[in-house]
């Protein structure tokens, strides 16, 4: 077996396609930046000829874009790996390459722990997945993790050109600058660098000439967007350029942090309808002891200041949020003050996790773990309560018309469409997919934890 290859050249990323019809298979894990980031792999390896496989069976490509958040997801990308590392046994040419957090986190380690994996990259590799890729195919076994520079990071322009939905994420910017104590991610995708906003916003318009709608613009820590650029425009004025595109109806996004949560953007909840009264704000503890622990930087006060700034700005405003449950010294005190906070805040949904010890994040230095049965119990508790709050939520829009940006079939039924309302409630209608793209007006008929249904006005 050839000894990894190290360099970090990437002389075949532009150069022409070869035109052998080549078919990959993408697995998938984790958050929306690894399925965008999937796209932008998809999108570059077309033109060495690449096209979906019908499965692994089928694939003489195999990329698994992996994710590290917590050590679940680490196990599940194991046991898949495992599954397509069988089939090489049967001696078919086939390249298996992890991408992604995991890749980033364990570099050689992977290469060492298993003798037939071909290919290991981080998120950085990303933009140069066709010369990595192609070095694999040459019997290399590749290993690229090092981080890009900053000022020069090559942001992928092509567009996924698999079937387009009508929302699309557009990343604004890759990498991390906060560290808070229990995450992985600083590690996993480095430095926080923006895409230059003129590149967002021909991404936007190519996705609105292929029929998007709905641009959800995704980043780690998006309010900081800009802000490290000179002579680049801040997230709030992005938010106001990207809803002047022609075409674009909604805009979302996704992740915010509370503690940059500015006055302008608040105000662009005012000045934008296109901006969804859906926001997903993680909060991670009720509790500011936790917090600060945590380095998250705000306190529960600062927290629900500026929940009831952006309902001034908004009032119909639906919040969602994510919650770390058992994080080291987290007492029942601090637990009680994360369950008030899903009612002071007025929570309809939530991710919920239990706290996971990540390799070289600074919480591991806290002594005073959660027992786990302990965390177990209370993340039960809370997810008990999200599920009566996301219900009840539901429910209340029984018997109230709302506008549906429809998506398409439903899963179940020909006959019935799905889309969702701006405050991300799911409502299925019966409705023909002629309907998909267009913005429908529906009288919500029942109300369930996850969806809704309900039935055309016209
Ligand atoms: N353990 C549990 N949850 C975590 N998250 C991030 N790191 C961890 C960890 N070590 C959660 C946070 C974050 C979401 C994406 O994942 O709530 O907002
Ligand atoms: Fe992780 Fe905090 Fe950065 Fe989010 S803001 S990616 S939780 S370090």
């Amino acid at each position: 077996m050839a000894p990894p290859d190290r360099t970090t050249a990437h002389p075949t990323d532009s150069a022409p396609s070869s035109g052998i019809p080549r078919k990959v298979w993408f697995h998938t894990f984790g958050c929306q930046m690894n399925v965008y980031d999937t796209g932008k792999m998809r999108a570059q390896l077309s033109a060495d000829g690449y096209v979906d496989a019908e499965g692994p069976d089928d694939a003489d490509l195999i990329l698994l874009n992996t994710c590290s958040i917590r050590e679940k997801a680490v196990q599940k990308m194991e046991s898949a790996l495992g599954g397509y590392r069988r089939l090489k046994r049967d001696g078919r040419p086939l390249v298996i390459g992890v991408a992604g957090c995991v890749a980033q986190q364990e570099g050689q380690t992977l290469l060492d722990r298993h003798a037939d994996l071909d290919l290991v990259f981080g998120p950085d590799g990303v933009p140069h997945v066709r010369s990595l890729v192609a070095r694999a195919r040459e019997g290399a076994r590749v290993l690229d993790t090092e981080f890009l520079d900053l000022d020069t990071y090559p942001f992928v322009p092509d567009v996924d050109p698999g079937p387009q939905g009508v929302g699309a994420f557009v990343t604004i910017q890759k990498g991390c600058d906060n560290k808070c104590t229990f995450c992985i991610v600083p590690t996993t995708r480095g430095a926080e660098a923006s895409r230059p906003s003129d590149q967002i916003l021909d991404e936007v318009r190519a996705l609105v000439a292929r029929g998007v709608s709905e641009i959800t613009l995704i980043g780690q820590n998006v309010n900081s967007y800009g802000l490290k650029t000179p002579g680049e425009i801040t997230f709030a004025r992005l938010l106001h350029a990207v809803a002047a595109v022609p075409g674009v109806r909604r805009i979302r996004y996704t992740t915010s942090h509370p503690r940059d949560m500015g006055d302008d953007v608040v105000e662009a909840y005012r000045a934008l309808p296109a901006l969804t009264s859906h926001l997903h704000l993680p909060v991670q503890s009720g509790s500011s002891r936790v917090l600060r622990r945590m380095k998250r930087f705000y306190t529960r006060e600062r927290y629900l200041e500026v929940v009831a700034a952006l309902r001034a700005a908004r009032p119909d405003l639906v919040l969602t949020t994510d919650i770390i449950v058992g994080f080291p010294g987290e007492t029942d005190d601090d637990f009680d003050a994360t369950m008030q906070m899903v009612e002071e805040a007025d929570f309809v949904g939530a991710f919920s996790f239990k706290y996971s010890p990540r390799p070289g994040t600074p919480a591991l230095r806290l002594a005073d773990a959660v027992p786990d049965a302990v965390a177990s119990a209370r993340l039960d508790r809370l997810q008990q309560r999200l599920r009566e709050r996301s219900l009840a939520w539901s429910r209340r829009h029984e018997g109230q018309v709302v506008e549906v940006l429809v998506e398409g079939p439903s899963r179940h039924d020909e006959a019935v469409v799905c889309g969702r309302t701006s405050g991300n409630l799911m409502v299925n209608f019966p409705g023909d997919t002629r309907l998909v793209g267009q913005l429908v007006a529906v009288r919500v008929t029942r109300g369930f934890t996850n969806s809704a249904r309900g039935e055309r006005v016209d």
